[in-house]
């Protein structure tokens, strides 16, 4: 079976298990509000994107130092070269750390640091995107850039996540300053939200890659762009059944996307929240979709097309 060896959706600071979050409240002194692990797990229970993001946001509070967010990135590379990856790029909510009085330094210096060496110590090429929380405003997110980019860390790109509320268009110069330094773009959009978010995203922020983009469905029209401008999205099976987006994964509209030509990929999210790895997100999906050798390797040339790398890196992912 050929697995997808490319993640290009992935929150580092949803794979932070409940184990990890007691190793580091531990570490740093800090009273968590659960019952231990087993109660913090049975809260892993969602009603939407929103019940999951207050969970998600809560347990950050454990991330304090820059061996933190070291050891985070480290344990999620570990797990993902067991999954067969070989080339990440992994979200960082840079504001969501800033904003509790986390420096921008540390938790860019604690993650970078681990990415630099990916590729010796994991086997995995890695890019780091700054995505900002639009539920924030706008001139935040310009803020968070700026400070990101004059503190120089190696970024690839730049992403919009959390609650799919309001418009896109107010973080349009904070994309076109991303765009002008170099740096690639991509936004969570058509998860909850409608279609609409999805061409918004494309057309104001001039977004690369759509996250998730699932609710593209619902307009045929936008469907036939994405596919005329092979525009990749980066699905999430798991995350959207335990966000309550699909009611089941045995309908969920992955081969349809494939037969019409959409260049999707398989991702895992925020894996340690809504059960399983990138690995776990495609066995469930060829179990109950039976997906064919052939659907599994256009899956596996989608993640690489899309993928933020140069022609060399390109060929040997190939
Ligand atoms: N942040 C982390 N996971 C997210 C998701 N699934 N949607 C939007 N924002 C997120
Ligand atoms: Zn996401």
């Amino acid at each position: 079976m050929t697995m997808p060896t490319v993640e290009l959706h992935l929150h580092l600071e949803g794979t932070l298990e409940p184990e990890l979050i007691y190793a580091l409240a531990e570490r740093n002194g800090i009273d968590l509000p659960y019952d231990g692990i087993e109660d913090l797990r049975s809260r892993y229970s969602f009603t939407g994107l929103q019940s999951f993001l207050d969970l998600y946001y809560a347990n950050m509070v454990v991330l304090r130092t820059e061996e933190d967010f070291a050891d985070l990135t480290r344990a999620y590379l570990d797990r993902a070269r067991r999954a067969g990856v070989r080339h990440a790029e992994v979200f960082l909510d840079i504001q969501a750390h800033t904003a509790r009085g986390v420096p921008a330094a540390v938790a860019l210096g604690g993650v970078t640091g681990v990415l630099a060496t990916s590729e010796a110590d994991h086997g995995i090429t890695s890019g780091l995107i700054i995505t900002f929380l639009r539920h924030l405003p706008a001139e935040d997110a310009r803020t968070a850039l700026e400070e990101v980019l004059a503190l120089g860390f190696p970024v690839l790109g730049v992403g919009l996540c959390s609650s799919e509320v309001g418009p896109a268009a107010p973080f349009k110069d904070t994309f076109d300053l991303a765009h002008a330094r170099g740096l690639h773009r991509v936004a969570h959009a058509g998860e909850e939200g409608p279609a609409a978010n999805v061409r918004e995203v494309l057309d104001v922020l001039g977004v690369e890659r759509v996250d998730h983009g699932i609710r593209a469905l619902e307009d045929d029209a936008l469907v036939d762009r994405l596919v005329a401008e092979r525009v990749p999205l980066t699905l999430c099976p798991l995350s959207n059944l335990r966000l309550q987006v699909v009611d089941s994964l045995a309908d969920y509209p992955l081969v349809g996307m494939l037969e019409r030509g959409l260049v999707v990929t398989v991702n895992s999210d925020d894996p340690a929240y809504f059960g399983g790895y990138v690995d776990d997100n495609v066995r469930e999906l060829t179990r109950l979709l039976g997906l064919t050798p052939d659907q599994l390797a256009t899956l596996a040339r989608n993640g690489v097309e899309a993928a933020f790398v140069d022609d060399a890196r390109r060929a040997e992912l190939t």
